[in-house]
């Protein structure tokens, strides 16, 4: 490793309308390094890597690349230049093959054509040199791709020749396990390289595991940056919220009511003889791998995916649930995981968006609508931490955590009987985690039955009374909070238990 940095931050500052996302930040990221970046919602830190990236303009400071200065580039500059950055929401050309969604803008011509023997003779080089080989059909539709293989287009995109810094914004959550220890393994691999490799994460553990520094960064200002290996996760925590976090949420035990919600003998393209009740009050862990099918269970239920039999009642009273409407007038709420393709108008402002679940009910009022918005909304965000100029502001410009909150709000202000939150706190900093975790226990508390879907083990524990496990499209019997542990649910979750 060598201490000349490969990418030099000097003083740079960047603000948008009523915010300073960046100030008089400056620190350098070495040749064959892992750094990671890390930092509350909002910090500035996807900022800072779009800057790099030429789609933001910064407003003072420079930025060195490999000894040139690319303080001002737009994104083919900065690409040339060798900073690649792999987005957490790749875009997707829908009805191209994977193999020209990696090459797109650059496919191999020859004689005037794409060369599409050349095409997928590099793409499959490229994605053996990532250790991804055999997780994506390159022939295959870009709309057919899952979460994880966009991911991985856009991780072959950035690796093309010429790369010298590579940013990770978040790469880890639509990834497996497995999938993570093959990110891993290459991240490795491009250090080993002497590329400088950049790494935004809340995941604590993965910056303990795959970073050598760490920056930390708080309300756009650089708070210091330490070696990972002399550094506690705990000082990291406290020097990214400034003062000191009180762990170990635990639930109360709950009394046993009614029941809110019964699945019984639910089936459909994805799933087979799937039965659950969650009382009134509730809070039932849906734990498993990702691909388990859990996300595509809540859609079943909220009626955004068909089910092929089964019944489902509410509060005891069956229901018929065709579509996502539906299941609203059921009184069933769901914050979905995929929060810009489902869940916000990113257009719309953050009071429409956090308001929209009741927005009907609402609009009965006429001109006292905005007044009863306000005063339903603005608690929620001050509860949530929701960092935004204002209740106006468009929710696509607020940072990713802060739209996750967004999601949370609406449903928080919607009060339904039954409320089904798919990774309700993905991207979100470890701050508005316990924030988040008392919020859903006071949900619960008012008499709300909660569907907790989540792949972060220690969520499970803390939150659920009960843990079901999915695997195959099938759930285990209920584990009870008591006898819950994570090398237990791990156990069902690879199928080492009989459901
Ligand atoms: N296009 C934009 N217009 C207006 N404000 C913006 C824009 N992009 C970012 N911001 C604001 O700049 C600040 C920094 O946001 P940024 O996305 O860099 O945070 P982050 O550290 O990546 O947070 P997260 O962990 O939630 O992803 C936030 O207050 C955000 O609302
Ligand atoms: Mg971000």
């Amino acid at each position: 490793m060598s201490d000349t940095p490969i990418l030099e931050i000097l003083g740079v500052g960047k603000a948008f309308p009523n915010v300073r996302a960046l100030a008089d930040l400056s620190f350098g990221v070495r040749r064959g390094e892992v750094m990671a970046f890390v930092g509350e919602n909002g910090a500035g830190k996807s900022t800072l890597l779009k800057i790099l990236a030429g789609d933001y303009r910064l407003d003072e400071g420079t930025v060195l690349l490999d000894g040139q200065e690319v303080s001002h580039v737009d994104p083919s500059q900065a690409r040339k230049a060798g900073f690649r950055l792999v987005r957490q929401e790749p875009e997707i050309v829908p009805h191209v093959s994977a193999a020209e969604n990696i090459y797109v803008g650059e496919l191999p011509q020859k004689r005037g054509v794409v060369d599409f023997e050349k095409l997928r003779a590099d793409a499959k080089a490229l994605l053996e040199e990532c250790g991804f080989a055999g997780l994506l059909d390159l022939n295959a539709s870009g709309d057919s791709l899952s979460p994880a293989q966009r991911h991985i287009v856009e991780i072959a995109r950035a690796l093309k020749p010429g790369v010298k810094v590579i940013a990770f914004d978040e790469p880890t959550s639509s990834l497996t396990a497995d999938e993570t220890q093959r990110l891993f393994k290459l991240v490795r691999g491009l250090r080993a390289r002497g590329l400088g490799v950049i790494y935004v994460t809340h995941r604590l553990h993965e910056v303990m595991a795959i970073s050598d520094r760490i920056v930390i960064l708080r309300d756009g200002r650089l708070v210091g940056v330490t070696e990972t290996a002399a550094t506690a996760p705990d000082d990291v925590v406290r020097m990214m919220v400034g003062r000191d976090l009180s762990y170990g949420f635990v639930r109360q035990e709950t009394t046993r009511s009614d029941a809110a919600l019964e699945v019984s003998d639910l089936s459909s393209r994805w799933h087979r003889n799937i039965s659950f009740t969650i009382r009134a009050g509730e809070i039932l862990g849906f734990a498993g791998l990702v691909g388990a099918g859990r996300t595509e269970l809540a859609k079943v239920i909220f009626g955004d995916l068909p089910k092929r039999s089964g019944e489902v009642r509410v509060g005891g009273i069956p229901v018929n649930i065709k579509s996502p409407s539906d299941a609203i007038r059921a009184n069933i709420g769901f914050a979905p995981e995929d929060r810009k393709g489902e869940g916000l108008i990113l257009v719309r402002s953050v009071i429409e968006n956090a308001s929209m679940a009741v927005f009907s009910s609402l609009s009965r009022w006429g001109v006292l609508r905005s007044k009863m918005m306000i005063d339903m909304v603005s608690p929620l965000i001050a509860s949530l931490e929701i960092k935004t100029p204002s209740l106006e502001q468009e929710v696509g410009k607020l940072s990713g955590g802060n739209q996750q909150k967004v999601v949370l709000a609406r449903w928080l202000a919607a009060k339904p009987k039954v409320l089904i939150l798919d990774e309700p706190t993905r991207a979100v900093d470890v701050g508005a985690k316990a924030e988040i975790y008392r919020l859903i226990d006071n949900l619960a508390k008012s008499g709300i039955a909660i569907m907790l879907i989540s792949s972060e083990m220690p969520e499970l524990l803390a939150l659920a009374d009960r843990i079901v496990v999915m695997q195959g499209g099938a759930i285990s019997s209920p584990i009870e909070k008591l006898d819950a542990s994570e090398e237990r649910i791990l156990s069902f979750a690879i199928g080492q238990h009989a459901a």
